[in-house]
């Protein structure tokens, strides 16, 4: 239903600027003061109606989206995620009861610390450009045994479903605080991805003739309090990428990058990403490059 709204707003306005009321920001911050409480899920459901209308943001507009965001990054429950990773990462587990802390993630056996400011990567034992998600589903099986469909099952959390891959992205990536995105391209297979990663991003299809492009390749874009970054752009495509994963308050629940992209694919109308895909690998390589040089910031908070 959200998403029927925002492809109305798009339709509706070519050049695809929506309004924001100052209505959206005033109910939004009002449920600020309790970021530890999930809010209860209907809550995108009942953010501030969108109308077809369309404006230019504001420069105070998202000042005050800034100053809200920073508010509300005192005490952000996505620590409790990454404890929980931390506690599933040293936890032997599986049907060879083993830990996960000789996991190479790149840096060699065990060494979180900055990992994920370099990933994906090419790894020479699977032959493959890995992201997170993926290593971590091979070192599931590798390491501890899992399956393939174990290790990757309902990958993102629901009040029912709290995944173990969920907290280890949160914990792997929260070592990487304050570290500048670095993934390389040297290797061949690195190169490919990148490409088809980009392709992947122009690429045309669906009932509405959608690509990633359609609603992230302009500027000063935004529905309602969510900025539509243009990710063909350095600075906007760094600040996007190094704020996942992210605790929704909305949502009650922590989102990676996967589930980010997982998501659009749906807003996109095409069919359903699928987890640790080559496209979903390739195309979190393009956007991961195109954020190189930016300071890796999350888990994040956001509205
Ligand atoms: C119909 C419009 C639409 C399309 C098409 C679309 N997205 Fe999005 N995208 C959004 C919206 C809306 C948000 C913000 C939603 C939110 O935060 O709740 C978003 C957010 C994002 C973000 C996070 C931005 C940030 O600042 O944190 C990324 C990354 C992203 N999209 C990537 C993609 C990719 C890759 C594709 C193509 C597979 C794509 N999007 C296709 C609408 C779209």
């Amino acid at each position: 239903m959200r998403s029927e709204r925002i492809l109305t707003c798009i339709t509706a306005t070519t050049a695809a600027l929506v309004l924001l009321g100052m209505s959206a920001l005033a109910q939004a911050q009002s449920s600020s003061g309790a970021p530890a409480k999930p809010a209860p899920k209907a809550a995108p459901a009942k953010a501030a109606p969108v109308k077809a209308e369309a404006t230019r943001s504001s420069n105070a507009t998202v000042r005050e989206i800034e100053k809200y965001r920073e508010a509300l990054a005192d005490g952000n429950p996505a620590d409790l995620w990454e404890a929980r990773g931390e506690d599933l990462w040293k936890q032997k587990r599986g049907p060879k009861m083993a830990s996960l802390e000789q996991c190479d993630l790149g840096l060699g056996p065990g060494k979180v610390k900055g990992a994920y400011a370099q990933l994906p990567r090419y790894f020479e034992d699977t032959d493959k450009v890995e992201d997170l998600e993926s290593r971590l589903v091979t070192c599931m099986v590798m390491l501890q045994g899992f399956t393939y469909d174990q290790a990757k099952r309902a990958p993102f959390g629901s009040p029912d479903n709290k995944p173990a891959m969920e907290a280890l992205v949160a914990y792997v990536t929260a070592n990487s605080r304050g570290v500048k995105m670095n993934v390389g391209m040297k290797h061949p297979k690195e190169k490919e991805a990148y490409e088809i990663g980009k392709r992947l991003f122009f690429h045309r299809g669906g009932p509405h003739d959608f690509s990633c492009a359609t609603c992230h390749a302009q500027d000063d874009i935004r529905i309602r309090l969510q900025d539509l970054p243009n990710l063909t752009k350095k600075e906007p495509a760094q600040r996007a990428y190094t704020a996942w994963p992210a605790y929704r308050v909305s949502q009650g629940e922590l989102r990676s990058f996967q589930w980010r992209l997982f998501d659009c694919f749906r807003q996109q109308r095409f069919p359903e990403l699928e987890f640790t895909s080559q496209g979903s690998v390739a195309l979190t390589m393009f956007l991961a490059h195109n954020a190189n040089g930016g300071t890796y910031n999350a888990p994040s908070i956001k509205r």
